[in-house]
């Protein structure tokens, strides 16, 4: 059966960037894999008090969501030099409930993308500590960070930098490679 991919974009605006960026990756893994992206913006913060016996259906739903993927790859922007509090909190709620967590040992690929030069190296490796607790297997090469991001989209955002673009092929190329591991 094809491996099933979730994608999970740390940012909620319509106009993101590194939904954008996210759009051309996903045009290029291998057809023989299907994709989703997975909504966390509508996770209530998580909170363990309301996590008791039954959770709240928002959170049941994302869980059991997160179990029909295979792998998971994350498009992350920076927030004061790590990552949004809604893509960590779509982390903590897959993690619980405690021994449960669907994370666990599913293999993950990091991207980061910002407007700055700093390419949001701060968050992508904020998120790397998350996944490497969380047991996630996470792709080490090639990096994947984007910076000036703007200076590569054109007005459908479309990726037009031949640099750019060859970097994501080799990088989906990497994750696919690196899910078939595992
Ligand atoms: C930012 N931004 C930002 N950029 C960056 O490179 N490093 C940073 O630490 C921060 N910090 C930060 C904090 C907050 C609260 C906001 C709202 C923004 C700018 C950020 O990169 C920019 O808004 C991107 O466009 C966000 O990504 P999306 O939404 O375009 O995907």
């Amino acid at each position: 059966m094809s491996k099933r991919i979730g994608i999970l974009v740390g940012s909620l605006r319509k106009e993101s960037f590194n939904k954008k960026i996210a759009k051309n990756l996903v045009e290029i893994l291998d057809k023989k894999y299907s994709y989703e992206f997975i909504e966390i913006g509508d996770l209530p913060l998580y909170n363990e008090d309301i996590d008791q016996g039954n959770p709240p259906e928002s959170y049941a739903n994302f869980r059991n969501t997160l179990s029909s993927f295979d792998a998971f790859l994350f498009f992350t922007p920076e927030y004061n030099r790590s990552i949004p509090a809604v893509l960590k909190n779509a982390l903590d709620v897959g993690s619980r409930p405690y021994g449960k967590s669907q994370w666990d040992g599913r293999p993950a690929a990091i991207v980061s993308v910002s407007p700055g030069a700093i390419s949001a190296f701060g968050a992508n490796h904020h998120l790397r500590q998350c996944l490497t607790f969380l047991n996630m297997p996470c792709l080490q090469q090639p990096e994947m960070y984007i910076g000036n991001v703007t200076k590569i989209l054109d007005e459908n955002g479309n990726i037009n930098s031949d640099g750019t673009n060859e970097l994501c092929k080799k990088f989906v190329q990497a994750f696919e490679n690196w899910i078939e591991k595992f």
